[in-house]
């Protein structure tokens, strides 16, 4: 942890002559802002890379040698090994890396054999992408509230249960553990799978155990601004043998090359029993993420740092409710995420913004959000974002109420101390508002 974790957060109230204190002027009103340099993210380049990764993807485009299937046995190939190392790191039978973590989710479900045509329940409060995976795997989301922790509600999950429910998808979103150990249960009650999407927690735990091995299978993604990173790409972890082989045929390991997954042994299928969906990882972006694993451990300390350092420094912060694990430690940190109760939260961003913060109210009208529900649209017979907000009426509300701000790895304490004075200070001026009004 670092040693700046302690240090008091400088407070946004500033003296004035006659011994009271009134806010900071916001940015937003012409107001000095908090910081003017951009805040740091994945899209400004901002990315956890060390040159030695960067020399293993060189070396792996020097070899030529770019399609993962190749006259070298499989654990000679970046592919495989990588594999390998995943299989040791998260301590699962299988792992196989795919093109996207929308594949990995897909070839999940449809590897767990859920009949095309099946609901797979999942959040209302997710990426766009789990609800696409459902659909691309020939299902149907039926979408679940969320708690006051914008978690997937397995109250509600419970009331609303119907037997065409074949596959529970749960989603630790924006870093934070679902409640998975409690759903887990209760799909298992159901005789259903239960699938994890961990994209957006890769290395976090729950309990002291790796989110994305509760389930029939994890799905992560690589991409861009995930704890490995290579643009694009994902894996998916099993210990189920016949899960994992049609998910490796489907990825496209045809003329016998599933049989290179499975080593010790006959895969329990043939490698044309099912069609070839090309989602294969490449050589490349497997070099590059087999480097970048060996840094993982000090990236996720540096997510956790962030992450406890903001969240301490803000926790009881009057006019703000700020998103609980479910369990002590149980997020990656990827982002703060805080609610806004009474609703001007799409003001709050804005303010936030104004001040050099990158923030987004999820909900926002003026803001097309693939995280909001009434925005996928391809799940709606219905144009018209009232009419879909009221499917999932909490859901509707706690999102609109909710503010957004990427952690990346790379923030400094300075960063860190920037969000906290920013966030008091857009704080500060709405409290003063509110009273005077
Ligand atoms: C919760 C969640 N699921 C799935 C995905 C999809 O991952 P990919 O972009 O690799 O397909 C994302 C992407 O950010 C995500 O946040």
């Amino acid at each position: 942890m670092d040693g700046n974790n302690d240090a008091p957060a400088p407070s946004p109230l500033r003296p004035v002559q006659n011994g009271s204190e009134l806010p900071e002027q916001l940015a937003l009103h012409g107001g000095r802002p908090v910081r003017r340099t951009p805040w740091p993210t994945y899209d400004k380049g901002a990315v956890f890379v060390h040159t030695e990764d960067e020399d293993a993807a060189i070396r792996a485009v020097r070899s030529h040698l770019y399609f993962r299937y190749d006259h070298r046995p499989a654990n000679e190939t970046e592919c495989g090994r990588f594999e390998d190392e995943l299989c040791r790191y998260f301590g699962t039978r299988h792992a196989l890396a795919v093109s996207s973590g929308t594949a990995a989710l897909a070839l999940a479900l449809m590897g767990a054999g859920v009949p095309p045509g099946s609901l797979v329940a999942c959040p209302g409060f997710t990426f766009v992408a789990t609800p696409s995976a459902i659909v691309l795997a020939g299902c149907r989301p039926f979408l679940v509230e969320v708690d006051d922790d914008l978690r997937m509600d397995l109250d509600d999950l419970r009331r609303r249960w119907r037997p065409e429910i074949r596959a529970v998808m749960v989603v630790h979103m924006r870093g934070f553990a679902a409640d998975v150990e409690a759903l887990s249960a209760f799909a298992a009650e159901m005789g259903v799978p239960l699938i994890e999407d961990a994209v957006p927690a890769l290395g976090a735990e729950l309990n002291g155990r790796k989110l994305g091995t509760f389930g029939a299978a994890g799905a992560f993604s690589t991409q861009s601004d995930k704890a490995l990173n290579c643009g694009e790409g994902g894996f998916l972890i099993t210990d189920d043998s016949t899960l994992f082989a049609r998910a490796v045929a489907l990825s496209g390991a045809y003329e016998g090359r599933l049989r290179r997954h499975f080593p010790h042994g006959e895969p329990p299928l043939t490698g044309l029993d099912l069609p070839l969906l090309s989602l294969r990882m490449d050589e490349i972006r497997a070099a590059l993420l087999r480097a970048e694993l060996t840094r993982l451990p000090q990236r996720l300390a540096l997510f956790h740092r962030n992450y406890a350092h903001v969240s301490a420094a803000l926790a009881g912060l009057s006019g703000i409710a700020v998103r609980r694990p479910v369990a002590p430690g149980a997020y990656l940190g990827e982002a703060f995420v805080f609610r806004v109760p009474g609703g001007d939260a799409g003001w709050f961003a804005r303010a936030l913004r104004a001040e050099g913060i990158d923030a987004r109210n999820i909900g926002a009208d003026d803001d097309l959000n693939v995280r909001a529900f009434w925005n996928w649209r391809f799940l709606y017979d219905s144009a018209d974002p009232g009419e879909i907000r009221a499917t999932l009426p909490r859901t509707a509300r706690l999102l609109t109420e909710t503010v957004d701000v990427p952690l990346s790895s790379n923030l400094t304490p300075e960063d860190c101390d920037d969000l906290v004075r920013a966030v008091r200070k857009v704080a500060a001026a709405r409290e003063t508002a509110l009273v005077g009004s």
